[in-house]
């Protein structure tokens, strides 16, 4: 991992609501390399969206604000850039695919234009260049008949059409980063495979992916890392295959027992651990798993435990690991 793409250190953001502030993400710190495919896998609320749309600075402020950290993309931290390199930086050079395409397309506008527009924000082409880029787009994500839906409005096409329309404005400008959020969650299942095949096939080799899924079966076959989170906080990263074979943390173990058969198909949704996830205005002192964790102990509801090095680029923070870590 020499070969940083992304470096997140110490991210902490908040929500400022009516009722109190919410923790969303409490001292992330992880990178991605080039070309890399890292998960970032948790149960709902994890924090898992507010830390990955931090890096596009797509995490609408107020209510959220960032209490602390940095996001180095590039070399370049990503919060201190002002508002008109971030748009150079988004769409350009790193490509966000939603769960839901409401997000990124406008329901009032034909996609081709839309496309176009993203092409000639960052690039100069001229109209039918950018019209043929984005045709030759549209077909690569198995569109058909890419010319003529160029002029169809996103009411027009299916779910899974506009899924994919999505997917190749995303990635029409090759990206250096991708992040998808639950790129296929609103899909059926066939549906599902047939994207993750296009955004696999689509990925450049050079390119990294930032990928939240519920989905183990696709970490699996798809990611070459791990990060788990648990209560807006990282618990365990790793190798997939490490991690998977050798889950370090109780709440990863957890994660695990809920995949029917490992890398065979399409796992249920992780919805096996006891207990609820905390509130996020009452967040538990010591370990945040600590009153759902099957091998708590004394010191868990007191102290928080620090990262431990298990192997090369495998680190969870449980004090069943010894007690040497310190966070991050
Ligand atoms: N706009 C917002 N205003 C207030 N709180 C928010 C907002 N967006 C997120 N949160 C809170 O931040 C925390 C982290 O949310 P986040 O959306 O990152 O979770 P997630 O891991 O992506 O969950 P899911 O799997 O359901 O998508 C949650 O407690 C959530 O309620
Ligand atoms: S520190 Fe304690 S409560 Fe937390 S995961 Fe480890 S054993 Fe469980
Ligand atoms: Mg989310």
């Amino acid at each position: 991992m020499s070969d940083l793409l992304l470096d997140i250190k110490n991210l902490t953001v908040s929500f400022v609501t009516d009722d109190g502030v919410i923790q969303a993400v409490n001292d992330l710190s992880f990178s991605v390399g080039r070309g890399e495919t890292v998960a970032l896998v948790g149960e709902s609320g994890a924090g898992k969206s507010v830390s990955a749309m931090s890096v596009p600075r797509l995490v609408p402020m107020p209510p959220a604000r960032i209490d602390k950290g940095q996001i180095f993309f590039k070399g370049k931290d990503l919060l201190t850039q002002d508002v008109k390199d971030m748009r150079k930086v988004r769409g350009r050079e790193i490509g966000v695919i939603f769960q839901d395409p409401g997000t990124a397309l406008s329901p009032l506008h034909r996609i081709g234009w839309q496309m176009m527009e993203a092409i000639l924000a960052h690039r100069t082409l001229n109209d039918d260049e950018a019209r043929k880029l984005a045709e030759s787009w549209l077909s690569r994500v198995k569109i058909p008949d890419p010319a003529q839906r160029m002029n169809a409005y996103p009411f027009q096409l299916s779910g899974g059409m506009q899924q994919r329309v999505m997917i190749a404005m995303a990635l029409i400008n090759e990206p250096e980063l991708i992040i998808a959020d639950e790129p296929t969650t609103a899909l059926d299942v066939t549906l599902q495979a047939q994207i993750f095949d296009i955004i696999r096939e689509m990925k450049g080799k050079d390119s990294a992916m930032l990928l939240i899924t519920h989905d183990m079966g696709v970490v699996y076959d798809i990611c070459d890392r791990v990060l788990v989170m648990y209560a807006a906080e990282l618990v365990e990263e790793g190798p997939t295959e490490t991690v998977f074979e050798n889950p370090a943390h109780p709440y990863t173990m957890g994660l695990l027992q809920s995949i029917p058969t490992l890398g065979k198909g399409r796992s249920k949704r992780l919805d096996s651990i006891k207990g609820q996830v905390p509130s996020p205005f009452n967040l538990p002192h010591g370990c945040r798993f600590h009153d759902r964790c099957p091998r708590a102990f004394d010191r868990c509801a007191k102290e928080k435990p620090g990262f431990v090095d298990i192997s090369e680029n495998h680190r969870a923070a449980c004090f069943l690991l010894g007690d040497r870590g310190t966070r991050p």
